[in-house]
């Protein structure tokens, strides 16, 4: 399945689920949203772009923690005041058009959607441009020049997913985390992530470091309190491979289990120390929701990328061939029932269950097989008898126990490891949550950036020309252009489908996320 150059595949055993698609992505639970919060260390400029509904279906940006200024050479720019009369004319027509669909049944609501008026080209490129960024990462020496695009079109509101980077400062400073957490069953378990993600990676790496210098013979790390339990998965997992893990690989596996660990474990041992009410949903609203997490670590002084994908996000390679053509290699593996690896793990994990896999999902419930947050599928029974009332009343409509939970935990946030080493053929790295891959297969996906690369990265490219400046919006401005059956891209494809207001639009498109990294930018 996937060809690329130098990889391993360190994925393991343990267990996912979630709930997307026509059970799973349902309108999430009635989490009120909040603010987005940080929480983490200030030190780490880790920037997340997520949340807040600012207008109906169009959501702005909320950065967790700014990036500074030497980090990042390009901020999005405020945008245009014709912009925002765009924006406000869309909410306007998303209005309109609920009063049309609110009283419907649900099927003449589907014929009704489709029937809606188109928006104007002006409507559909605010919606594209609201949320855009792009900027340009300088190399300390050895290093290469990165140019990220970034870019989301929400179809929940409040989105559900969230995108993190941050330069990783533990040791070379020519590596960098850019990642995608798409949330279900709400936002709350993507938002923890998107703001945690960065700060735990950084201090993983940093203890497999010394753990590795400690074997030579190196000093003792110092541990504090707050990072034991860190420590100890590092070994725990380092030990169960037995073999020498790469240190990026392990770090990342570890810093997936002991975060899922923090979400879903400890925020439950914490809440039953404390008994406060008052803090319920603060603590264990993130661990009712769930989320894919994609975490790609990009170095260029080594030249080498690893992913860890947790769920079904994905991470592709654009590769230009020296005859001139392009290639897709795939940088992550999915997870979900369609995977038969992942299948045959549930199986053995859960044996003599038959419906550990039904109608596709686990326990019937959840799409991926791998997964954060979902406690649904991961506390003892007991806790989930305990406290599932509480929730549920509270307005946590995922705080249920599945049909046929017998042997929890049934969803696992151990992530498969993919690792490539880059060569000059290797232009860029699209990493997106499953809502593009729902519209385009990864060829269209590598065609479409391929098109935006040549007219950017070339000298004698001068003639050739996009749209749009930003490679995220041009990818996410054909992804949904693309009309299901031709396969070919019409506008009126786009001015529709952004026409359709949320929760409607669910039915049609998910919220659709994308970084697009250009290596050795020009
Ligand atoms: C950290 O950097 C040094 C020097 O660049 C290198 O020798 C060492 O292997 C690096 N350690 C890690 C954990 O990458
Ligand atoms: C370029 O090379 C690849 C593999 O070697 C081949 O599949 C492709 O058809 C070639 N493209 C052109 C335009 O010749």
């Amino acid at each position: 399945m996937q060809n690329t150059r130098s990889r391993r595949a360190l994925g393991t055993s343990a267990t996912p689920g979630q709930d997307s698609g026509a059970a799973g992505k349902k309108p999430s639970a009635s989490d009120t949203p909040q603010p987005a919060s940080t929480g983490s260390t200030k030190r780490s400029l880790t920037f997340a772009i997520g949340g807040i509904v600012a207008l109906l279906g169009v959501t702005s940006y909320t950065l967790l923690r700014q990036p500074t200024p030497a980090d990042v050479a390009a901020q999005s720019k405020p945008a245009p005041s014709s912009t925002q009369t765009a924006l406000e004319s869309v909410a306007t027509k998303h209005g309109d058009a609920l009063k049309k669909l609110d009283g419907l049944s649900t099927k003449e609501r589907r014929e009704e959607a489709k029937r809606l008026g188109l928006l104007t080209a002006e409507e559909v490129n605010a919606v594209l441009y609201a949320k855009e960024n792009s900027w340009v990462i300088e190399p300390t020496s050895g290093g290469a020049r990165l140019r990220v695009d970034t870019n989301q079109v929400s179809s929940n509101a409040p989105i559900e997913d969230y995108l993190a980077w941050t330069p990783l400062a533990s040791n070379a400073s020519n590596r960098h985390m850019f990642s995608v957490f798409d949330g279900h069953a709400g936002y709350r378990c993507a938002e923890q992530l998107a703001a945690r993600m960065g700060p735990m990676l950084d201090k993983s790496l940093d203890f497999v470091a010394q753990l590795a210098e400690l074997k030579k013979g190196g000093k003792k790390p110092e541990i504090e309190a707050g990072d034991k339990a860190l420590v100890k998965t590092i070994r725990q997992i380092e030990r169960e491979a037995g073999l020498d893990w790469d240190q990026v690989p392990l770090a990342l596996t570890a810093t997936f289990i002991n975060m899922d660990y923090e979400l879903v474990a400890g925020a439950l041992a914490e809440f039953r120390k404390q008994q406060q009410l008052m803090r319920m949903d603060e603590l264990l609203g993130p661990a009712v929701s769930g989320s894919c997490g994609l975490v790609a670590v990009v170095d260029t002084e080594a030249k080498e990328v690893v992913v860890a994908n947790t769920g079904d996000s994905r991470a592709l390679l654009g590769v230009r061939l020296k005859n001139g053509s392009w290639k897709a290699v795939r940088l992550s593996q999915d997870q979900t029932a369609d995977n038969a690896n992942e299948v045959a793990r549930m199986a053995r994990e859960h044996p003599g269950e038959d419906a550990v896999i039904h109608r596709g999902r686990v326990l019937g419930g959840l799409m991926p097989t791998r997964a954060f947050g979902d406690c649904r599928y991961k506390w003892p029974l007991e806790a989930q008898q305990d406290l599932f009332p509480v929730l549920y009343s509270r307005g946590h409509r995922y705080a249920t126990t599945p049909p046929n939970y017998v042997t929890p935990p049934y969803v696992t946030a151990r992530p498969v490891i993919v690792k490539h080493l880059l060569s000059d053929e290797d232009k860029f790295i699209v990493i997106a949550s499953d809502g593009l891959y729902d519209q385009m297969t990864d060829a269209e996906v590598i065609g479409s950036v391929s098109q935006w690369y040549e007219a950017h990265n070339r000298k004698d490219a001068s003639t050739l020309t996009t749209e749009d400046d930003n490679a995220a919006t041009h990818l996410i401005r054909a992804a949904l252009s693309t009309d299901h059956s031709s396969r070919r891209q019409s506008d009126k494809n786009i001015r529709r489908l952004l026409a359709i207001p949320p929760p409607h639009s669910r039915r049609f498109r998910d919220d659709i996320s994308v970084t697009i990294v250009t290596l050795n930018a020009e």
